[in-house]
């Protein structure tokens, strides 16, 4: 709901209020946002407005008639450059006259029903309400708009601006944020998500004392290094109290989220696109829109927040066919068999996976031009005959005679200069002509900047999903820019080649994208390089890391639940020892940890053990009948020693747990499962799967209980292991709700001590999967 009493705009969502007002001198004043506030009439809104008197000393006086009021002092929704205002800003330009200042001020307001579309970027849809709100430099005459729209349910609020370039001579926008929030506290912890290849997400929490501090990323894309997630926290809010700001952009370039305090204590957030290395020259008429930010406020904790932005992203950002969509479960053929792939493999892999209960086998990297390794072929995306003796179309016709659809691995936005396409188009990457050009993963990056390529992307990506029954494409990305330069673009139009880029991309993911409406996309960069919500927009999900450590993933996945829902998260279960870590981790934790989320497996089903294939055959078919809860349920992180999840069904009446520790603590035995989001009074069914544990796992501890003596990992040990299995525990309860959220006092764990089946073997790396089934009368 958003409202207009007199001089403020009031925008409401179910749980949140956002209140701002104009100022007698025009400038646009921040009054509130966080919980909702009862506002019937101006004189509520009083309160909220700061009492200025004088302003501080040794700083600028905006205007004779006002010499109280300080813009370095005051609360604002646009910070500008040159009057007054010394914090980060929200715009920044440079006027032909030289000159950077800017005094943007109220011109008009209005309350639209649809939303206002951007013309360049993807935005989130099902808004219900829209504030547009003009202001404009009379002296430069350039206008900014700023578009607020609510999303009620969702408790979500997003904002971004258009700046137009009125004025005969041109301008330099050197800075165009999506949002600002100045608040009058620093009170603040702000939680950013950094990491690299293969260690995504780590999560960082900074708390706000003073100065400028800065997430961002310069890679080209949103990158590893940074989510542009990020979250504004009180220091006591936990998973399931207290205040909590979740904050995104839809936006898949360099982004940049600032928080400063201010010399009086203030603090001010921003975020947007990142103003290194960009500058936009706007023509008389031309026009800059920034990207669409996403707000959401709740005063009950993390995973409340987490929530919030779940459903909103499920509704509001993935759209199209597969949105609400169970996906399927898939086999990568890429850690099975990395580039040296052929038709027979394929098919022997497939067959197996069909056998487990696979549904979808992805042909990953490898298939096309010459690709042997990373240093030929991409661009070249016809079938190489020697991998693919009969083509594509038979291949895939193939699977499908299997039973399984089939998935392809595209690198659309890349180039290897050997290549045809290098060779027939050396002008069509990002390099500076003439000079000496840096490479990642011997490959280029294709100029988006220049619409013949996007054109051509289009049609040769086109003619490749048409070729065969193509049911799911990979989309990935290897790499971050170097030598920024579209040689399409003149020169005094190369600083604005990252965002081009982007918008580039955007376009031909739209053009693909309609034109296969039923192809499930997922989004890929080097695993998690460009895991955002303009990506989202796109396709329903990204693989999240190409690390598939269940260890290190149990901590990816968590931090991307943050700000994303289970629903886009990408997860495989591969072999073991992990191909990036070398650490052994047992199949059921491997799963336990892919399962909350779109589960895949990414391991030579065709060379495993008919032990593991039975193991797996028994994941995917409890997987198939939890699919729905795993993708789409409500999830909640608990605080505990141990990593303790829950995602639950939406009517309350399913829930499945996990519980996963890293190292054994001697003597820590007693551990609980802590159950989330369950009716308190309801009666519910708690259970495990029992496992049967091979004896060989208790080493040379078999002597304690073999009458004769058995030398470890002698042939003896084997033959034993293969009739003798030790059984696992079984836990078994009635309770409530109530009762399961207080936390389930598990079996004890083993400890030095003797084991039967009331022991619970949990060693390192070991997790379990608890589920929780409502009943209708209690037992
Ligand atoms: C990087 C991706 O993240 C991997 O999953 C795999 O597809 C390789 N690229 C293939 O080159």
């Amino acid at each position: 709901m958003i409202r207009q009493y007199d001089q403020c705009f009031v925008l409401e969502t179910a749980h949140s209020s956002y209140i701002l007002r104009i100022l007698p001198t025009k400038q646009l004043e921040h009054l509130y946002y966080g919980k909702k506030l009862t506002i019937t009439s101006c004189r509520d809104i009083v309160p909220l407005i700061e009492q200025h008197a004088f302003a501080p000393g040794n700083t600028n006086i905006y205007d004779e008639e006002h010499p109280e009021y300080s813009l370095e002092d005051m609360r604002l929704e646009v910070g500008t450059i040159g009057k007054g205002d010394i914090r980060v800003p929200f715009v920044e330009i440079i006027h032909d006259d030289g000159s950077s200042t800017n005094d943007f001020l109220y011109h008009d307001a209005k309350i639209n029903t649809t939303r206002t579309p951007i013309n360049t970027l993807p935005y989130a849809i099902n808004n219900q309400e829209e504030l547009e709100i003009t202001l404009v430099d009379e002296a430069y005459d350039v206008t900014l708009k700023l578009y607020y729209n609510v999303y009620d349910k969702y408790d979500m609020i997003t904002r971004r601006a258009v700046l137009i370039n009125n004025n005969k001579n041109a301008i330099r926008l050197n800075r165009l944020m999506s949002t600002q929030l100045d608040f009058s506290t620093h009170d603040f912890v702000l939680t950013t998500f950094n990491g690299s290849w293969t260690d995504e997400m780590n999560r960082h929490d900074y708390v706000v004392e003073s100065g400028l501090h800065i997430n961002a990323s310069f890679t080209g894309s949103s990158s590893s290094r940074a989510n542009p997630f990020v979250m504004l926290s009180n220091k006591h809010t936990s998973e399931d109290a207290g205040e909590v700001y979740g904050l995104n952009l839809i936006y898949s370039g360099n982004h940049y989220e600032a928080v400063e305090v201010s010399s009086y204590g203030k603090m001010r957030f921003v975020s947007g696109i990142n103003p290194q290395n960009f500058s936009f020259l706007l023509a008389q008429g031309e026009q800059f829109e920034s990207p669409e930010a996403v707000m959401c406020y709740s005063d009950r904790g993390f995973n409340d927040m987490s929530q919030h932005m779940h459903k909103f992203i499920n509704d509001c950002i993935v759209r199209g066919s597969w949105q609400h969509q169970e996906r399927p479960i898939l086999l990568n053929s890429w850690e099975a068999n990395y580039f040296k792939i052929n038709e027979q493999k394929l098919i022997k892999q497939a067959k197996a996976a069909k056998k487990a209960g696979i549904e979808l086998f992805v042909m990953d990297d490898g298939w096309f031009g010459k690709r042997d390794n990373d240093q030929s072929s991409l661009g070249d995306w016809q079938y190489d005959p020697k991998k693919l003796p009969h083509g594509l179309k038979h291949l895939v016709d193939k699977i499908n005679e299997i039973g399984l659809d089939f998935g392809i691995w595209v690198e659309p936005e890349m180039v290897n200069v050997d290549s045809n396409l290098y060779r027939s188009h050396p002008n069509w990457t990002i390099a500076i002509p003439g000079h000496g050009q840096s490479e990642g993963r011997h490959q280029r990056i294709l100029d988006l900047c220049n619409p013949e390529v996007v054109d051509y992307l289009t049609k040769v990506m086109s003619e490749l999903f048409e070729s065969a029954n193509i049911k799911y494409v990979k989309w990935d990305m290897n790499r971050t820019f170097s030598d920024i330069y579209s040689p399409y673009l003149p020169s005094d139009k190369q600083q604005e080649v990252f965002h081009r880029y982007i918008i580039g991309l955007y376009k031909l993911l739209d053009n693909l994208t309609k034109a296969f409406p039923d192809i499930l996309f997922e989004g890929c960069a080097s695993g998690g390089n460009r895991f955002d919500l303009g990506m989202l927009c796109f396709m329903p999900q990204i693989w999240a890391s190409d690390n598939t450590d269940a260890l290190c993933r149990a901590r990816i996945q968590k931090n991307y639940s943050y700000g994303y829902p289970l629903s886009v998260i990408s997860n495989h279960v591969s072999s073991t020892p992990n191909h990036q870590t070398l650490r052994t981790t047992p199949l059921d934790t491997r799963y336990n940890v892919a399962c909350f989320g779109i589960l895949g497996y990414e391991i030579n089903l065709a060379d495993l053990s008919n032990e593991a294939l039975e193991e797996i055959t028994k994941q995917i078919a409890a997987y198939k009948v939890h699919r729905k809860t795993f993708q789409f349920g409500t999830f909640y992180r608990v605080n505990q020693v141990l990593h303790n999840w829950c995602v639950v069904n939406d009517d309350q009446k399913d829930a499945i747990g996990m519980l996963l520790q890293e190292l054994v603590l001697p003597h820590h035995q007693y551990h609980q499962f802590i159950a989330r989001g369950l009716k308190e009074d309801s009666h519910y069914h708690f259970f495990n799967e029992a496992k049967q544990y091979n004896v060989k796992l208790f080493g040379d501890l078999i002597n304690t209980a073999s009458p004769v003596h058995i030398k470890q990992d002698s042939l003896a040990h084997q033959v034993v292991a293969k009739f003798v299995k030790m059984p696992g525990e079984v836990e078994d309860i009635h309770t409530t709700g109530s009762v399961l959220m207080q936390g389930v006092g598990l079996k004890q764990a083993f400890s030095a001590n003797g084991y039967n089946e009331n022991v619970r073997y949990f060693q390192d790396f070991a997790s379990r999967l608890y589920f929780i089934e409502e009943e209708s009368e209690m037992k």
